[in-house]
């Protein structure tokens, strides 16, 4: 073979294994999101939520679970820190105590969610269950209070949501993990 042709066949060669390996890693997203979403998790939110981090593209099943939790993690806190934003401005009482409960339980939140991934390297599932549930609670809690009164809004609707979704994707995928 002429130096040109075997270059380029080995260009070709490596981009083949490349454009596999991509689809293989996307398959994986594609079937884990099928199999974790139910009515608290939309099959959307699971695909994108996952292929937001590039760790996802080489993950295996065991990995994709890190990734869930991850993503938990860096969302819970995020949310954490707006809620102390959103209590810099003025609101009226009612909304003010449910914000500062909100902000206690995305704190402990946190705490909750680094403790899941201590047991999910630990593979302790059923104490990554339980964490996990924890943090759900504590997003269906902050979001729920600002029902006690009619014609009240939560203004944290849609981080209450993420949170409980990703709560649920890292709950689904861990029952897979353990059950396999
Ligand atoms: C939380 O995660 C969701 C899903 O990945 C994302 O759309 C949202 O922007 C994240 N929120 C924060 C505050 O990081």
């Amino acid at each position: 073979m002429n130096r040109a042709l075997c270059t380029f066949s080995l260009v070709l060669a490596s981009s083949l294994v490349l454009l596999h390996a991509e689809s293989a890693a996307n398959d994986i997203v594609v079937d884990t999101c099928k199999k974790v979403s139910s009515r608290d998790l939309s099959y959307d939110f699971c695909v994108q939520a996952i292929r937001s981090d590039p760790k996802s593209r080489t993950a295996d099943l065991r990995g994709l679970g890190l990734v869930a939790l991850n993503l938990l993690e860096r969302n819970v806190t995020s949310t954490g820190s707006y809620v102390q934003q959103l209590l810099k401005r003025k609101w009226d009482r009612f909304v003010r105590v449910r914000l500062s409960d909100c902000s206690e339980l995305y704190s402990e939140a946190v705490l909750h969610t680094r403790e899941s991934i201590e047991a999910y390297r630990a593979k302790r599932y059923p104490d990554v269950q339980n964490w996990l549930s924890m943090v759900d609670t504590a997003a269906d809690t902050c979001e729920s209070q600002f029902k006690e009164k009619p014609g009240a809004s939560s203004p944290l609707t849609k981080q209450n949501g993420d949170a409980m979704q990703l709560g649920a994707l890292g709950l689904n995928m861990v029952a897979i993990i353990a059950g396999s």
